[in-house]
């Protein structure tokens, strides 16, 4: 199969679609790869690079469209891409349709099959897309946090470890999932004295034996949030009720009983945020000040390190994406986890939440394909 890699051309995103690893296992695998001037300069990534690899590098994304059978991305199509899509070709990417009609009828009417990563399952019924991004950003809330912390941020002027004979920070992550178990790890690994909160009993026995005691586990209820929250140098907020807003856990209120510096980092505030104080910030402006309380609420956290994030998200899409390039859209009917993933085909929406959520019509993969 043809395969196209454009430049990401949403502002900030420096990810792309193919690291040069990834486009050496696509040539081996048969396939030709053409990718975009400068589209792996986010990463450090040549042209050179590129060339190494066995891809082909065509000077705009118009030609990278025209040329391939299946485009592979990491953001939603912008506008000016959304035409460049066609017919019986392949978009694999990020899509996030549901709060975005304007992009689900540009897709829809671009005729294109577009695969969602953030809809592909695995054997577990998990997300095997969207875990690496959570894993990213889990380790990153705790650089945040730590530099949040310092003083001349307006943090407590606290050191997450400590030194021999002072106490560490107390971190307090709400949430026991990826992003959890991630933030988690590295908030152990620094020396910091860790609380996980989490409503999966479940859950907490197997955080319980992952860290082998060294995280104290406690049921989240709204007695053990408080006290938590209270007693807190760092809270991160990581949860997820699947296909809802987040959670509000922890009130405007609760703010004036916390620490003065102390920091929260709401990593689910692309769901909403579980702080009822939290609005989303850049990486450019990531954290502000309320009741004395440091928020960093950044909504795309990995795109701080795209060299990791794009390394991680490609060792995550490349068995799917090999699977698309080998079979065409039969790779999707055949394979239960990619079906799934399925959001746009040939003008119709084929992800029944997508058209819930955007009061447009639903069609079942068959009839679509039909
Ligand atoms: N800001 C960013 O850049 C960024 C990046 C990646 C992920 N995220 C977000 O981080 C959040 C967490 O993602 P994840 O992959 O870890 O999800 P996950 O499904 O792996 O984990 C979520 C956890 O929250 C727990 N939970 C649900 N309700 C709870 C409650 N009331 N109290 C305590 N725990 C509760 C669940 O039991 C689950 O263990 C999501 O909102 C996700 O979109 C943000």
């Amino acid at each position: 199969m043809n395969v196209g890699v454009p430049k990401e051309i949403k502002t900030h995103e420096y990810r792309v679609g193919l690291t040069p690893g990834a486009v050496r296992e696509y040539v081996a695998a048969g396939h030709k790869v053409v990718v975009e001037t400068n589209a792996g300069a986010g990463i450090g990534a040549t042209d050179e690079n590129y060339r190494r690899a066995g891809a082909t590098i065509l000077d705009s994304a118009h030609e990278v469209f025209a040329s391939s059978e299946m485009i592979v991305k990491v953001k939603e199509p912008q506008p000016s891409e959304w035409t460049l899509l066609r017919e019986n070709q392949i978009l694999f990417t990020y899509l996030h349709l549901a709060p975005d009609p304007e992009q689900a009828k540009g897709l829809i009417k671009s005729g294109c099959t577009a695969i969602a990563y953030e809809t592909v399952t695995d054997v577990r019924g998990g997300l095997p897309l969207l875990a690496p991004m959570s894993e990213v950003a889990g380790r990153l809330a705790i650089e945040a946090a730590g530099a949040a912390l310092k003083r001349y941020t307006g943090g407590r002027g606290l050191l997450i470890g400590g030194v021999p004979g002072v106490q560490p920070a107390r971190i307090v992550v709400i949430g026991g999932g990826v992003v959890g178990t991630h933030a988690a790890r590295m908030a152990v690994g620094l020396g910091a004295e860790v609380t996980i909160l989490d409503r999966s009993i479940s859950r907490l026995r197997e955080l319980d034996e992952l860290f082998e005691g060294r995280v104290r586990t406690r049921f989240s209820t709204i007695d053990a949030v408080e006290e938590e929250v209270f007693a807190a140098d760092v809270v991160i907020g990581a949860v997820l009720v699947p296909g809802a807003s987040a959670p509000r856990l922890v009130g405007r209120g609760m703010l004036t009983s916390m620490r003065k510096g102390s920091v929260i980092v709401d990593v689910a505030i692309d769901q909403g945020g579980c702080f009822e104080t939290s609005r989303p910030t850049t990486h450019a402006d990531p954290t502000y000040d309320v009741d004395g309380v440091i928020h960093y609420c950044v909504a795309n956290m990995p795109g701080a390190v795209p060299l990791t994030s794009s390394q991680a998200l490609n060792n995550a899409t490349l068995p799917f994406g090999l699977a698309l390039a080998k079979r065409g859209f039969s790779a999707v009917l055949e394979n239960p986890h990619l079906r799934a993933g399925l959001n746009v085909h040939r003008g119709r929406l084929t992800y029944r939440a997508v058209a819930e959520s955007l009061g447009l019509p639903f069609s079942p993969i068959e009839q679509a394909a039909a």
